[in-house]
């Protein structure tokens, strides 16, 4: 092996290193944005959101027990679902254990479309979080949760939460 094809060899593997560290950074700016989450607070298994700085329209995740869970301040034009959402001072909200009730995959939210879209195998669910294309059989489950005045608190189950279920 001749100094000259080594050296093309190390450039190369230097290179390629690069290339990865640059891809590595940028995954995981891209995963920044898309989780970057509400203002919350995670203690003894619960997760305390506060949703005052929401704009309409706003989709974010939280992390609950482990689990993505999403929150979308409904926007007037929206449509509103009575049994599924989430009404905090006089707004709606959509909020959902954001996991395919397929196969478990993450959908993901366009808020141009204003629909989840799991890419496992095609599913699709509105904003409210039910299936509404493809293998999903059920909506997105609603997590337990209580209203603090401008806070949702995931995982008591207040009495909003039990109205909920008990309409679904
Ligand atoms: S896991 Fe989502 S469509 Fe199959």
């Amino acid at each position: 092996m001749g100094e000259k094809e080594v050296s093309r060899r190390d450039f190369l593997g230097m290179t390629l290193g690069g290339v990865a560290a640059v891809g590595v950074g940028a995954s995981l700016v891209a995963m920044k944005s898309s989780w970057d989450p509400l203002p919350s607070v995670v203690s003894a298994g619960f997760t305390t959101v506060d949703l005052s700085s929401m704009q309409d329209g706003e989709y974010r995740q939280v992390e609950y027990r482990g689990n993505p869970v999403y929150i979308i301040k409904k926007t007037a034009e929206m449509k509103k679902c009575e049994d599924r959402d989430v009404v905090v001072g006089n707004a709606d909200y959509s909020v959902g254990i954001q996991i395919c009730t397929h196969l478990g995959c993450i959908p993901s939210y366009s808020a141009d479309t204003t629909e989840f879209h799991c890419a496992c195998h095609g599913g699709k669910f509105d904003a409210c979080g039910k299936n509404t294309f493809g293998p999903p059989p059920t909506p997105m489950t609603i997590p337990p949760f209580k209203i603090d005045g401008q806070k949702l608190v995931l995982g008591e189950e207040g009495p909003e939460y039990l109205k909920l279920v008990n309409k679904a």
